[in-house]
């Protein structure tokens, strides 16, 4: 899933032919490690469509600041895009944030990722100025970080 996603989604930032390159040995042992070491904090759920898995998000602690959420990735197969996985995926990856204790989550996101960054501001992130260069697939990306404070859970008061 995160192998197919990718080369959906940045077709336009990253050359063919490293997309299709990408290892999905490499990958499926880094979910694999992941899942079974399950640090604290981290959580993943995937979105179904007819039995089918079309998307996945992952949160956990921040890998820049511990004391802080940070929404590692979310990702959907375009058949899904504009179908309401995605903001329902966003809700659980806030909720679990919100369980994990954590008041703010970060994430990072590609500059030219437009659709996606409507996405998080429509769903209450913001740019919160930091901004980074990385390198993906032999390409040099522009990345920006939005943040978000996350309300303390619900205490679960009956009425
Ligand atoms: C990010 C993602 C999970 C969002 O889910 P989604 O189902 O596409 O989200 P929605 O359709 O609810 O919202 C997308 C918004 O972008 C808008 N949009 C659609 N195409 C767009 C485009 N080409 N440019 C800018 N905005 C666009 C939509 O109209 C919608 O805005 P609106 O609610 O104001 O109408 C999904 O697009 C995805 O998996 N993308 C590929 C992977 C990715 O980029 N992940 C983020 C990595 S950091």
């Amino acid at each position: 899933m995160h192998v197919r996603t990718w080369q959906e989604a940045y077709a336009h930032v990253f050359p063919e032919e490293g997309l299709r390159a990408q290892s999905l040995g490499e990958r499926a042992a880094f979910w694999s490690g992941w899942l079974q070491r399950r640090p604290s904090a981290a959580a993943v759920f995937v979105a179904e469509a007819d039995r089918e898995i079309v998307g996945f998000v992952s949160v956990g602690t921040s890998r820049e600041d511990e004391r802080e959420g940070e929404l590692y990735a979310i990702y959907l197969r375009s058949s899904a895009w504009g179908s309401g996985a995605g903001p329902q995926l966003m809700s659980q990856a806030l909720e679990a944030l919100r369980a994990g204790g954590f008041s703010e989550a970060t994430l990072w996101v590609l500059a030219d990722n437009p659709r996606a960054r409507r996405f998080y501001e429509r769903e209450g992130w913001r740019l919160d100025g930091a901004r980074r260069t990385e390198e993906f697939l032999g390409v040099e990306v522009e990345e920006v970080r939005y943040r978000i404070a996350l309300e303390p859970p619900a205490q679960g008061r009956h009425p």
